[in-house]
């Protein structure tokens, strides 16, 4: 019943597809590359997310928990660039794992790739949405509380869910409908509304690192690993380090679990690889230059903060703009509401922009609905039906869901991702090594290996709960795959009528 389960996708089967009409437009060279990198990378987890990560899993030792999280996407980044290289189409995560682990696995990574871009677009929305009201609310204009958030929360102490005195979140609605709309329009339009605020928000990013130095007090980084170095547990109980209020490890490798976050999405520039003028070339300097720059200016951040204010006393919702108002900068929260609000709008842009390409690399292989899903615009030649769809969804999940659970899912699934993709490059290496490699990840099977262990490790540090999340998800993903994928994808049809599968 699986055996064409497992049958892989030849590279010379890509190369073929690549020649077909139903393609995407290349217009992408490699500083739009670099810059839909960085577009994806800096929002809600440098704007939002470090003050959680800061006050209650790694203190002072944030920036190391940012090495540690950056490390183990520079590994994985190796590995997705050799494979961009060699398969330079749009299903990213999704296609390299078809050509080297075999069908069921392909899917397994493209649904859960839906975790990464789907949901968290919908999250990053949600914290655009919070940002907003709090831009505007700096000119006194408020919305009515109806229309500023979603109808009910989740109280994770209890465990259920309570009314809010909201209906919905018209914010999150409104900006997921305007993206829509721009990814439509065309890939280069797009692509250049990203470079403009990737540009605002750089600049605020080193307006904050180099006016909040002026006010770093090395006093405030003392003790500076309050809750210990690790904090690593298996499947509920806490192996490593101190457990936390909650019943999640704390410490710094906690920490660079939950701060994982901030770097979700640099991978996305491999769903642009059909999208690129010479993708060989320049789809692995996007990868490592934008995830280089993004984990410098990460680090300096982090310093920045904890040096600015006691790890203790870091704001949980605007932890950057509260520091700059608590040593006295008013015109900072002005200054960083503008720029999260303009990072943010990016990164939901970007995501957005990936999820279509990977459920078009999906629907040409039959695991989805090809008459929908693989549509392309005419005239646009964008996945027009698929952006649409994706963006109900997120208009949807990020105005009317509370996504506190979701979101911690979208960590674990990335990880997830990266971790597959590091095998893959392995796999590759063993079943094809005369294939041609534009790119070579160095020092294979160390780096592989090694990204494979930062990712799972960092899984392992994630609150417990994520891995049961994650095997709903999953569970999910295999009925869909059971009903619908394995009876209609390409593959199988190949293996009924008898024709060889080229290998
Ligand atoms: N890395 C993206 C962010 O931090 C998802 O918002």
């Amino acid at each position: 019943m699986f055996k064409h389960s497992f049958k892989r996708k030849s590279l010379s089967m890509l190369h073929e597809e690549m020649k077909s009409d139903n393609r995407l437009r290349r217009v992408l060279g490699p500083w739009s590359l670099t810059s839909l990198g960085i577009g994806c990378i800096i929002g809600a987890g440098i704007f939002v997310i470090t003050g959680y990560a800061a006050q209650y899993k790694s203190g002072p030792a944030l920036p190391i928990s940012f090495i540690v999280s950056g490390m183990a996407c520079v590994f994985s980044a190796l590995c997705y660039a050799e494979f961009a290289s060699m398969a330079p189409v749009a299903g990213s995560a999704y296609t390299y794992a078809y050509a080297t682990l075999g069908e069921l696995f392909a899917w397994i990574i493209g649904w859960d790739l839906v975790l990464e871009y789907t949901v968290a677009s919908a999250s990053v929305a949600h914290g655009w949405s919070k940002y907003f009201q709090n831009f505007i609310g700096m000119f006194d204009i408020h919305l009515p509380k109806i229309l500023s958030k979603a109808p009910f929360d989740f109280d994770p102490v209890r465990g259920n869910f309570i009314p809010t005195e909201g209906l919905f979140d018209l914010p999150a609605l409104l900006i997921v409908a305007f993206l829509t709309v721009v990814l439509i329009i065309g890939i280069r339009e797009s692509s250049r509304f990203n470079n403009i605020m990737v540009a605002i928000k750089l600049a605020v990013v080193l307006l904050v690192i180099v006016v909040g130095a002026f006010y770093i007090d090395t006093k405030n980084w003392h003790p500076y690993a309050p809750f210990g170095w690790t904090g690593l547990s298996l499947f509920g109980k806490t192996i490593l380090g101190q457990t936390g209020a909650d019943g999640a490890p704390v410490g710094m490798l906690a920490g660079a679990a939950i701060i994982f976050f901030a770097y979700v999405g640099f991978d996305s520039v491999s769903t642009h690889a059909e999208e690129a003028r010479n993708p060989q070339r320049d789809v692995p300097i996007g990868l490592i230059a934008s995830l280089t720059i993004c984990t410098i200016l990460y680090i300096a951040v982090a310093m920045v903060l904890t040096g600015m204010v006691p790890y203790n006393q870091i704001d949980i919702d605007a932890p950057i703009a509260a520091a700059f108002q608590t040593v006295g900068l008013r015109w900072g929260q002005f200054v960083i509401s503008l720029g999260a609000v303009v990072g943010l709008t990016s990164v939901i842009l970007v995501l957005m922009l990936s999820q279509p390409r990977v459920l078009l690399a999906m629907a040409r292989d039959g695991l989805l609905p090809e008459k929908f899903f693989g549509a392309i615009h005419p005239r646009f030649r964008t996945p027009w039906k698929s952006t649409i769809i994706t963006g109900i969804v997120v208009g949807a999940m990020a105005s009317f869901i509370p996504l506190g659970i979701l979101a911690e899912l979208v960590n674990i699934g990335t990880l997830l991702a990266f971790v597959i993709v590091c095998t893959a490059v392995l796999v590759m290496r063993y079943i094809q090594p005369q294939a041609k490699r534009p790119f070579r990840c160095p020092w294979v099977p160390v780096v592989p290996l090694l990204g494979m262990a930062f990712c799972l490790i960092l899984m392992f540090s994630l609150p417990p709960a994520n891995w049961l999340r994650l095997g709903v998800w999953m569970l999910l993903g295999m009925l869909i795959y059971l009903f619908y994928g394995r009876r209609h994808s390409v593959m199988s049809r190949y293996h009924e009528s008898g024709k060889p599968l080229k290998e």
